[in-house]
């Protein structure tokens, strides 16, 4: 059978379109929606310079991700490699397997040594500020709750009030978002010009990136004699040691991983507890289950891990908040030689998208997909063998359906510290609060490289 040529895939790419599209640059994910709801599982999407490709079944997705994977690479990471050049989300081929052995490492010892009293605490400590009838952020209140939680876990004691209140962060994620969303719309010749209005921005994160490095340098360096009191409690002494994880990391690895985790973990993990709370306030009934397995682990905070798998209406708040808004909604990769797919033939070096914001909102797979339901994550339990989980089929769904945190090679790492982190985080706060929606604020989600709110998710909190 012969191939069609990759133009011939569908897609509305007229210059109309593409005026469009750039106009609503910060908004690419309802363009991919649109564009794979109107002509299917492969599209052409509506951006300038050589064709890019969305493929949105979940079939396509896992073969990218997963089983073909080596006929990919990663695409546009081209800010974040020159930011973090051996940072794991940058990295590719023998480098990125063999830090990845060791933070993957890493994170397993952190899993099982994560102290849910402290999480609880932190998790109080935030509460006790506010009144009751006050209106609160949840955004701003995801974002403290998620960056404490996260700095308490990468970094020892002893520097944890001097990373909380000297590394910019804020910063770096602004701008690498921007310059990403800005170059996805452009074609090549007008990315010059682009990259001259954005130079400012740029030199101010790459002296940021500079100031980070070498604090994290001396952090290291000055601490390095206290990393002796096996077993650490932190992911940054358990790869400068190295003995519990079979090797160190090399410091030039360990200082830009361990900006790449404090990057990749709080802010994703920040947005979906953000969303989940914002739907809780909507939905009393959800809200009164959650804070009532909130109210059993206050009980018996030494149950964590147990707990957790009990603690149904949480964890389906989570899902569902992943499912609707995930907090990472597209993975970007480029064909590393010709690939067939559907009848088509992409040449070496087409950008192929993966979107989790348009797979997870097809109703093949999610009946209803608009909705928040929570329920629907109770039911596939009922139904399935085992948990749901990304990458996980269920009777219902196909395998990669639901890919949140990727899969294949890449997969996040996190993962498993953010389900118990979150689970705790979210069942706790509606535990001591109750939240209720403040009229007309409406919230939709912001496409940057992360997906977020794009005004403040305010609702009035009372205590219980
Ligand atoms: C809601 C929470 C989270 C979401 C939705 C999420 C999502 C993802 C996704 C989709 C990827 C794959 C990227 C790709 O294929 O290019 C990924 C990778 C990664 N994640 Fe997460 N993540 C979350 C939390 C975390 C946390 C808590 C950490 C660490 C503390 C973390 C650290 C990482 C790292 C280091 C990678 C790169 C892995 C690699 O390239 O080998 N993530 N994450």
């Amino acid at each position: 059978m012969s191939l069609k040529a990759v133009t011939q895939i569908p897609g509305d790419t007229g210059l109309s379109e593409l005026i469009r599209t750039h106009r609503r640059r910060l908004n690419y994910g309802d363009v991919m929606l649109e564009q794979s709801r109107k002509h299917g599982d492969i599209v052409r999407l509506p951006v300038p310079g050589v064709p890019k490709i969305l493929l949105s079944h979940p079939d396509d997705v896992q073969d990218v991700l997963a089983a073909k994977a080596q006929y990919f690479g990663l695409f546009a990471q081209n800010l974040l490699k020159a930011l973090f050049p051996w940072g794991l989300v940058a990295t590719e081929g023998q480098i990125h397997d063999e830090n990845r052995a060791l933070m993957l490492m890493a994170m397993r010892k952190m899993q099982s040594r994560i102290n849910v009293n402290d999480s609880l605490a932190r998790c109080r400590q935030i509460v006790s500020a506010f009144r009751d009838g006050q209106i609160i952020d949840l955004y701003q209140v995801a974002r403290d709750l998620t960056y404490a939680t996260a700095v308490g876990f990468l970094f020892p004691p002893a520097v944890r009030a001097e990373i909380l209140s000297g590394l910019h962060h804020e910063e770096f994620l602004q701008v690498i978002s921007r310059t990403n969303c800005y170059f996805l719309g452009l074609p090549r010749p007008l990315k010059l010009i682009s990259l001259l209005t954005t130079i400012l921005p740029i030199l101010k994160v790459k002296k940021l990136q500079h100031r980070m490095r070498s604090q994290l340098q001396k952090i290291v360096d000055e601490f390095r004699p206290d990393f002796e009191q096996a077993p650490f409690r932190d992911v940054l002494s358990l790869l400068v040691d190295g003995s519990e994880i079979g090797g160190s990391m090399n410091v030039a690895f360990l200082v830009d991983n361990i900006i790449a985790l404090l990057l990749a973990g709080y802010e994703t993990t920040a947005n979906t507890l953000a969303w989940a709370l914002w739907e809780a306030s909507r939905q009393p009934t959800l809200q009164d289950s959650i804070a009532g397995e909130g109210q059993q682990l206050a009980d018996n905070p030494d149950e964590g891990p147990i707990w957790m798998n009990r603690a149904l209406w949480t964890d389906a708040a989570l899902r569902e908040s992943e499912r609707l808004y995930p907090s990472v909604w597209n993975l970007a990769r480029q064909t590393l030689s010709e690939y067939q797919i559907r009848g088509y033939l992409l040449p070496k070096g087409t950008p192929v998208y993966v979107s989790q914001w348009v797979t997870h909102r097809d109703p093949r797979w999610f009946p209803d997909p608009e909705s928040f339901i929570a329920s629907r994550w109770i039911e596939d339990r009922h139904r399935s063998a085992t948990p749901p989980t990304c990458g996980g089929a269920s009777a219902q769904r196909p395998t990669f359906s639901f890919f949140p945190f990727g899969g294949g090679k890449r997969f996040c790492i996190g993962r498993n510290v953010f389900d118990l982190e979150a689970s705790i985080l979210l069942a706790s706060f509606l535990s001591e609060l109750k939240l209720t929606p403040v009229s007309k604020v409406k919230v939709r989600p912001r496409f940057l490289v992360t997906m977020q709110p794009d005004s403040p998710m305010l609702v009035r909190v009372q205590r219980h």
